[in-house]
């Protein structure tokens, strides 16, 4: 049987502060767990290896909401997290790892988390085990109540999970193009070029290089990368980075300016740079203003 929480997440950017008024609010300690969690490639929902004092795999979904929302999963208690991970990799491929130090409260049946995230920062997390926190209505009254004893804001609310946020963030654009980068095909120029875009359902599709004799047959990275997008059924993407072997921080060249914009907006950003370095990071209307674009065709 599936188990249905009631959850809520927000940036929290003073943890300590809110430590204490946890305490005050007659929240309980329960200790601090740090926790890995590796995300793999699923056919559907979501698949976790959660690795930590106790190892389990989770099976969930969740819809993108930023107001509590209901989330059912299925949880399966591990006792080879090592060869698990590495047979689930094997098969599906991983997607992120997201690493944490984890401060637990207990309240009314409502786990209060304090995150702190690698790469990503402070978070508060509510989740209210029903029915343990009380039927839906009552576990939503209790995080409403919290919320307001924490004064979280609405502006500080987070829809998407720690996973999300990683492969939103540069890092794991920058990865995925830096491993198109290896496989570029750049003979002629010996400058190997990876690429790779975010589409708005959360997959990153990337690229290399593909240059050929007849020179002016190449392909960019970029072009690669798009192409992908599209065989894979998407049509727009959220952001893209670009990686080169010999350049620090490569700049689109301008076709690929073009390219990117078909499927972006002038505020998508473009991250420049190399995967564990901060990247350059420009926008499409600044790597390309005055873009031409379709509504140019409809005038
Ligand atoms: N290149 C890209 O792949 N993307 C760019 O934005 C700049 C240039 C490639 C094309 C060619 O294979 C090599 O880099 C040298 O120009």
């Amino acid at each position: 049987m599936p188990r249905v929480n009631l959850e809520l997440k927000a940036r929290d950017p003073n943890p300590e502060v809110t430590a204490a008024r946890c305490l005050n609010l007659g929240a309980v300690s329960a200790g601090t767990l740090d926790q890995r969690d590796t995300y793999f490639a699923a056919r559907r929902g979501r698949l976790k290896l959660r690795t930590g004092p106790a190892s389990e795999l989770i099976a969930y979904r969740r819809p993108d909401d930023a107001e509590a929302t209901e989330s059912a999963y299925v949880l399966a208690p591990v006792a080879d997290a090592d060869s698990l991970a590495e047979a689930l990799d094997a098969a599906l491929g991983t997607v992120v790892v997201v690493s944490k130090r984890r401060r637990l409260f207990l309240w009314e049946g409502v786990r209060i988390h304090l995150d702190e995230v690698d790469e990503l920062g402070s978070f508060i997390e509510f989740e209210a085990v029903l029915p343990d926190a009380g039927d839906l209505a009552t576990a939503a009254g209790k995080l409403a109540r919290l919320r307001a004893s924490l004064e979280i804001a609405d502006d500080a609310l987070v829809a998407v999970g720690y996973a999300d946020l990683l492969l939103d963030g540069p890092q794991a654009l920058l990865r995925a193009a830096s491993e198109a980068m290896h496989n570029a095909y750049a003979p002629y120029s010996q400058f190997k070029v990876g690429a790779a875009v975010r589409a708005p359902s959360g997959a990153i599709y990337a690229g290399a290089n593909v240059e050929n004799s007849a020179y002016p047959q190449g392909q960019c990275a970029e072009a690669s990368a798009l192409g992908a997008l599209v065989a894979a059924g998407e049509s727009a993407i959220t952001a893209a980075a670009v990686v080169a072997e010999r350049l620090e921080h490569c700049p689109p060249c301008g076709g690929c300016r073009q390219r990117l914009s078909e499927f972006g907006g002038a505020s998508t950003p473009v991250h420049l740079g190399r995967p564990g370095a901060e990247p350059q990071t420009m926008t499409l209307g600044e790597l390309l203003p005055g873009a031409f674009d379709r509504e140019a065709l409809e005038t």
